[in-house]
């Protein structure tokens, strides 16, 4: 250790670093809580009325769901009785209301019956679209495209709000390098940048420009943090990261939201080195108040306070409800242990009561924010007129469509050509109108969805047979129903084989130990193969999957994700060539369980793989991935040439602009994500062998080439070194667009 750090000192002695603020894309428009002296003289005046312990009632949340449907694990509390809780001021939020009606009767008892009418946030979790259900979050990435990740969000908006939702629980921004991990589909996947881009898209799509707006519904970036990076991909379990990993991974997409506006946080399950997210100051405090100046208030996950008992950061409830409000959590989800314990904490001098009112404070900002107090009430009449509309299914057919990756297209076998007169739609997800929806489907409905069978019809029309058989199960050991499919598949022209993941093996509490495909699909998969027809794979998946049979024999794999609603028509777009594919992959995909954690940004080592030997490689298997992070086919071909810098030496403040010329060298128009990835060669902590830094969606017509361009501040570039400062340093960098590369120099 103290080698090491002699070592760095004297780097320092040659080099100058340039010490910067972290570089988020901010938008100067973000609404910020907490900037009106006006409110603000509104909550101080509450908060000098109300007693500790109806202060504390605002800072408790609970579960609130009239049926037991919504959530048929977590009892219910009887309508009568929870109005009694909310007139005696003992409540402040809820999660798992719905409906107009019920919401008003609830508001009405705050608002109206309670001794200082402060109104009800109703909170819910509208991850990836309300009733209209758009593709997973980490399907919703593979689009790359923060426009329509934003107009998605802004419809889950639109319904969600419609139903008396103030505040949803997404975007969910934790990066995941190990796809073992269930909730790696409720993100955008492995990268920082993307993942912010995602971030911030979503946040504005949520809230909008108006939080007031009858379409706006607070957003909540979660969990803060690194929840995404547990040891063996095991929900809740340990994190144990550098700090500098800690910034330079995790924490950006917050920060991104943060910049956006982001209304709230939730606060993790996971500890990060000891220390359990939902007690850690140096994040919720140091981090996100007094470096990023969040103005909005921090809600703990569920029961996340009290877990810190088990975890052993806290020696009973009470220890833990006072380490998490002093630390920064200012509402307990469903816990009670600030309603409970607090009192007595304050009592014993334990937990300051400027505490409370701090948290108070910042939870009052946003009830007022959002216009709450104004009128706390939902319009019944909004629910019908908004609720899956044909426009709403329409944003939720382009997003699904803009998702899928195609991976492989050996002899152009997509898309179906008219010479396909039949086609055996085969596999378990074939004719699943459930699965479609993925995992947090909120309040989706199986009955709303166009399945691939359904889709593949409706398109074929009439001119074409289309046969469907099952074939096996998602899981289990059946290979009974693999001779009907085979049958099927030997009548046909073409086999469209539709297997993956159901919606329950991914998402919280749902990792994997093998990310291989379940049961006997790949037998299936085998014995179509076997039959001389051409199969394309439909992958309906909620992870990145390793497929190492399927990508070197069967020719032509999409990976469709868990699509939502529009499942069926989407696919059927692009299996046709109505549309043409465009996604990218926002993970990588392995060849094996056993090769993750796996993804581009990682480091060099000190022995890059090579044949020799003793390089850093396994014996038994490649050491690339299957399929890389950024990596996507499309119907036609793109070409890359003539790349350029405009400046080869750049200052800290400088910025790098770099274009290249992109043509369409194929026959059909398409949409390219042009990826701008940079390596620091040396630094005084070592770098990845390729950061992402900028992308673009581009349209380019057939035939015709686009010259993209990148402008990218240098301080965008930087990392954090050893003393967590964070640096911009002077050195030789390497910038890649494709397979073209060049490089320039940072300079003092
Ligand atoms: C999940 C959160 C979710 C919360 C409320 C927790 O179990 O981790 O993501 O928002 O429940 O439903």
């Amino acid at each position: 250790m103290h080698a090491r750090r002699c070592n760095r000192i004297g780097w320092y002695v040659a080099f100058v670093a340039f010490v910067a603020v972290p570089w988020t894309a901010a938008r100067a428009e973000a609404p910020r809580f907490g900037r009106d002296p006006a409110i603000e003289k509104r909550i101080d005046d509450l908060i000098g009325r109300m007693t500790l312990e109806e202060k504390l009632g605002q800072l408790t949340q609970q579960w609130g769901a009239e049926t037991q449907d919504v959530n048929p694990v977590v009892t219910r509390t009887k309508r009568d009785d929870m109005l009694g809780l909310i007139r005696a001021g003992k409540v402040g939020s809820l999660l798992g209301t719905h409906g107009a009606e019920y919401t008003n009767a609830l508001q009405k008892a705050a608002f109206e019956e309670s001794k200082y009418k402060i109104p009800l946030i109703l909170g819910n979790d509208v991850i990836h679209g309300y009733r209209t259900i758009f593709p997973i979050p980490l399907g919703g990435a593979a689009t790359w495209d923060p426009k329509l990740v934003e107009q998605a969000a802004h419809v889950a908006a639109v319904e969600s709000a419609a139903t008396g939702t103030h505040w949803t629980f997404a975007p969910m921004v934790d990066v995941c390098r190990d796809p073992r991990w269930g909730r790696v589909a409720e993100g955008a996947g492995e990268d920082p940048l993307l993942g912010s881009e995602m971030a911030a898209a979503a946040v504005r799509g949520f809230q909008g420009d108006d939080l007031t707006a009858p379409d706006s519904v607070v957003a909540c970036a979660k969990h803060y943090v690194a929840y995404g990076a547990p040891e063996g991909g095991r929900d809740y379990n340990t994190v144990d990261i550098s700090l500098q990993t800690l910034h330079d991974v995790y924490l950006p997409p917050f920060r991104a939201a943060v910049d956006a506006g982001v209304g709230t946080l939730m606060s993790a399950f996971n500890e990060i080195n000891g220390v359990p997210a939902s007690g850690c100051r140096y994040t919720l405090t140091t981090v996100l108040r007094d470096q990023w100046h969040f103005d909005g208030f921090v809600v703990s996950d569920w029961g996340s306070v009290i877990e810190m008992v088990a975890h052993g950061y806290a020696s009973d409830p009470a220890d833990a409800a006072a380490k998490a409000i002093t630390a920064g959590v200012d509402m307990d989800m469903s816990s009670f242990s600030y309603r409970d314990h607090l009192p007595r904490a304050v009592a014993d001098g334990r937990v300051p009561e400027s505490v409370v009112d701090e948290a108070l404070r910042r939870v009052l900002r946003v009830k007022f924010a959002i216009g709450l107090f104004d009128d706390p009430y939902t319009d019944p009449s909004l629910e019908k007129k908004v609720i899956l509309t044909p426009e709403h299914r329409q944003v939720a057919r382009e997003v699904a469509r803009s998702s899928f990756v195609l991976l492989r297209n050996e002899g152009d076998l997509l898309p179906i050509g008219e010479d396909v007169k039949s086609i055996a739609v085969i596999g378990p997800l074939a004719d699943s109108q459930k699965d479609p929806l993925g995992t947090w489907a909120g309040v989706g409905k199986a009955e709303d969805v166009v399945t691939v069978l359904d889709g593949i019809k409706q398109r074929a029309g009439a001119g074409v047979t289309v046969r469907h058989a099952r074939g096996c199960d998602v899981r289990g050991d059946d290979t009974s129903g693999i001779a009907e499919a085979v049958e099927a598949a030997e009548q046909s022209d073409l086999v469209v084989l539709v297997i993956g993941e159901s919606d329950d093996m991914s998402g919280e509490g749902h990792s994997r130990a093998s990310i291989e495909l379940p049961g006997v699909q790949r037998q299936l998969a085998q014995k179509l193969h076997a039959t001389g027809k051409p199969v394309a794979v439909v992958l309906l998946n909620g992870r990145p999957m390793a497929l190492p049979w399927l990508a070197e024999n069967i020719p032509a794999i999409l990976v469709a994700w868990h699509p939502g609603v529009e499942c069926g028509n989407a696919i059927a777009d692009v299996l046709f060539g109505d549309f043409n594919p465009c996604g990218k992959l926002p993970i990588t995909f392995p060849r094996a369980t056993g090769q993750i954690p796996i993804y581009t940004a990682h480091k060099n080592t000190g022995r890059p793989p090579r044949d020799d030997r003793y390089t850093s490689k396994y014996i038994d298997l490649p050491w690339t991935p299957q399929y890389p992070f950024g990596y996507g086919l499309s119907y036609t071909q793109f070409t890359y040439r003539n790349l350029s810098i405009k400046a080869q030496e750049l200052k800290a403040d400088g910025t790098l602009e770099v274009a290249v010329d992109v043509a369409n060298a194929g026959k059909r128009d398409g949409a390219e994500i042009v990826q701008l990835y940079v390596r620091d060669l040396v630094g005084s902590s070592t770098r990845p062998v390729r950061q992402l830094v900028g992308f673009q969606k581009v349209q380019i017509p057939a035939g015709q080439d686009r010259r993209v361009k990148f402008s990218v501040p240098v301080r965008s570039l930087g990392f954090h070194n050893w003393d967590m400062q964070y640096v911009v340093e002077p050195g030789d960098f390497q910038f890649f667009i494709a397979d073209l590369e060049g490089t320039f120099r940072v300079v003092e």
